[in-house]
């Protein structure tokens, strides 16, 4: 049997605060593909990736989000973890009191029976190698979670613990953000050496900078809460050239962020207001 996992988004709608943010997202994600969410601030990106994982501040009202047919949206936070979805947050939360190595070691463990517990031997020596990979400093291992990272620290922190939970859904929100060169070279490949059969990505990224290193099987626009625009790595090459007008003019949006489109009253644009007429 094949281990080739299958994620599927379908009809997704999520709120925040009774305001619709997502507004019916549909994505199928296969083992092996790397997939590319790109667009504007403001449009749902970040809201899908929580949606996803559960995050309570969001209400999902309808569609599903299945991995491999069940449906990680009925499952507790804790559960979609274990059943191999992976996120790596834009703001990763600082967690006084809990070590890095602490903190994964639970997290391995609870993806596996009791009594199956790895080893702290083994546990060690594989964080020890994944670190090494990443040319994180050993220290990192006994630090508390995030608590006084840098922003780049933070993001490869994320590509270690991705590395080491082996999942079969990974999803990167913004892992590029603040990285210099070199570290974006590394996270890069700390990435493209997860990919396999039995593992997909969805990248959500600004920049065509981070696509150059890990090309993308697909790309995909959000705006207004849905994807708007799909395409191969040609589409994020064209966005990093043209920006997003052209995207815009053709589906004739005129604000592509959340939550303005349905306002009843909407300022002309070159409109004066009269008292400075
Ligand atoms: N907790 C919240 N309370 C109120 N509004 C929220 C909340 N979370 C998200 N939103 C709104 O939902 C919209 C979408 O936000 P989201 O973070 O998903 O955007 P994004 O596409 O990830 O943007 P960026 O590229 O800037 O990261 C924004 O208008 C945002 O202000
Ligand atoms: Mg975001």
């Amino acid at each position: 049997m094949s281990n080739s996992p299958k994620f599927v988004i379908d009809g997704l709608k999520a709120t925040i605060e009774n305001k619709e943010i997502l507004k019916g997202i549909n994505l199928e994600i296969k083992g092996g593909e790397v997939h590319a969410i790109m667009g504007p601030n403001g449009t749902g990106k970040s809201t899908l990736a929580s949606a996803i994982m559960g995050h309570p501040k969001y209400e999902v009202t309808e569609g599903t989000a299945t991995l491999n047919g069940v449906d990680l949206l009925e499952m507790e936070v804790d559960e979609r973890a274990r059943a191999g979805v992976f996120l790596a947050m834009q703001y990763p939360s600082e967690i006084t009191g809990v070590t890095n190595a602490d903190f994964l070691r639970s997290a391995i463990n609870a993806k596996r029976e009791e009594g199956d517990e790895i080893s702290l031997i083994k546990f060690i020596r594989k964080m020890e190698g994944k670190m090494g990979e990443l040319e994180m400093n050993p220290e990192f291992m006994h630090r508390y979670l995030n608590e006084g990272f840098s922003g780049g620290e933070k993001k490869r922190n994320e590509i270690l613990q991705m590395a080491m939970l082996d999942p079969s859904v990974v999803i990167l929100d913004e892992v590029d953000s603040g990285l210099d060169i070199d570290a974006l070279k590394i996270v890069a490949d700390g990435v493209n050496n997860m990919r396999s059969e039995e593992r997909g990505f969805l990248i959500i990224t600004h920049y065509q900078r981070l696509l150059d290193y890990i090309t993308p099987d697909f790309v995909h626009v959000m705006m207004q809460g849905r994807i708007v625009k799909s395409g191969g790595p040609e589409l994020a090459e064209r966005l990093e050239s043209e920006g997003y007008d052209w995207i815009k003019e053709e589906l004739g949006i005129e604000d592509e962020t959340v939550g303005q489109e349905e306002e009843e009253f909407k300022m002309p644009m070159n409109t004066v207001a009269p008292e400075f007429k």
